[in-house]
């Protein structure tokens, strides 16, 4: 059998290599692992009656485009979070997703079926670190994944703006996240405004990945349907989202992509015939759940307490390390042996498992991988284990 050509950025899971970096490891305590971005606040109690009321509807084929009270759900809790003035397009302008991953992986090759060939290779932006999906997106498309360096230099988010023109003119599609995983920078209403210009400008189309969009602390993340609202269109944007973290759902699959009908429109054919359908009771679920704020509100508080015991604890060995959205801890152990030799003894000898850093980025153009140095602690678990990690990770390390 052949091997997968190589792609332009390495396509890896970053827990396989996590379980290759520790197979030989026994854990020096008992185990406490903060490796996975999920969630595990409880699930909002109306899912479970929804869920059971709709057993019916498990029997039959969802539509793809989602049920009518899906789409007015969304676009309504869009346009209440955004602010918006212009309307969200509810017939074309709306899609669900069995998850925002999904979606931001088929966004891509519809988006190379929408081009027009113009004797250049397409490139797809993606920032370092980034999301595994965008990578195995570009690569699927058969576009060339350029990695946008993301660290302290840049306030943690990819400078797009001093991008060589030649380079944006060839430009498929901008992932772009924010909040960011790992690092959760937040992109200001300024950024997005003028990543919108930019794509506009240079015909590219701008996913922007939203889902830690309701995890923040201080004040809510500005996201990409606002800035394009203030230009009275939604052209060139679309924004993913999902229920996985605003409503501790990672499991149900459900999410959405919304904004230009141009691209959601002939997606939504596509999709037809090759995508996951949400079912219609994951859809009901959803309907709720962006009906109500509650359980948002609740779950960020429970974050809040976590963070604030977090920044106390860290804070002598760390500095402030309170980032202001999503629900990850990104430090920077360079002086300890950086992400990988600290994974491996944390786990070895405190019974804690995070993620190194430099399994969520790739080498730069420079060689530099920007995450080497650091190590990603999801905040997921109950306050207490996540607090006793972070303990242990002290007692560790000073
Ligand atoms: C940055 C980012 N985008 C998208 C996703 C996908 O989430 P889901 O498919 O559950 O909506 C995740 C999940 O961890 C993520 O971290």
């Amino acid at each position: 059998m052949t091997a997968p050509r190589a792609p332009a950025a390495p396509i890896a899971s970053p827990f396989q290599r996590l379980a290759a970096l520790v197979r030989d490891v026994a854990p020096g305590r008992p185990p406490i692992d903060l490796t996975v971005g999920e969630p595990r606040h409880a699930v909002p109690d109306f899912v479970a009656p929804i869920l059971a009321a709709g057993i019916a509807d498990f029997g039959r084929y969802p539509p793809i485009k989602g049920t009518p009270a899906f789409r007015e759900a969304v676009a309504a809790w869009a346009e209440r979070r955004y602010a918006l003035s212009t309307p969200l397009d509810r017939d074309n302008g709306i899609i669900p997703l069995n998850g925002s991953r999904e979606g931001l992986f088929s966004a891509a090759i519809q988006a190379m079926r929408m081009r027009e060939p113009d004797g250049t290779r397409p490139a797809v932006l993606l920032p370092n670190p980034f999301y595994a999906v965008y990578a195995a997106a570009a690569d699927a498309a058969g576009a060339e994944a350029i990695l946008l360096s993301a660290g302290p230099e840049t306030g943690f988010l990819p400078d797009v703006a001093s991008l060589d023109p030649a380079l944006l003119g060839r430009t498929l599609a901008l992932y772009y996240a924010s909040p960011a995983n790992p690092q959760g920078a937040v992109a200001a209403a300024e950024t997005w405004s003028g990543l919108v210009d930019l794509a506009r400008r240079h015909g590219f189309w701008l996913f922007a990945d939203e889902c830690y969009s309701e995890i923040w602390r201080g004040t809510p993340p500005p996201g990409v349907l606002q800035a394009a609202d203030r230009t009275g269109r939604y052209d060139r944007v679309i924004a993913f989202n999902s229920l996985s973290k605003r409503s501790n759902l990672a499991g149900l699959r459900c999410g959405f992509a919304a904004g230009d009908p141009a691209f959601i429109e002939p997606w939504a054919t596509f999709r037809n015939v090759a995508a996951p359908q949400v079912p219609i009771p994951v859809q009901a679920v959803a309907v709720a759940a962006y009906g109500d704020e509650t359980h948002v509100v609740a779950n960020r508080r429970l974050y809040d307490q976590k963070f604030a015991a977090a920044a106390a604890r860290l804070a002598p060995l760390f500095g402030d390390v309170m980032p202001p959205g999503g629900f990850f801890l990104w430090l920077d152990v360079a002086r300890f042996g950086g992400g990988e030799a600290v994974a491996r003894r944390l786990w070895a000898e405190a019974g804690v498992k995070v993620l190194p850093g430099g399994y969520l980025s790739a080498d730069g153009p420079d060689g530099a991988n920007p995450g080497a140095a650091y190590i990603r602690i999801a905040m997921v678990d109950a306050p207490e284990r996540t607090d006793e990690a972070l303990a242990r990770l002290v007692e560790m390390l000073s």
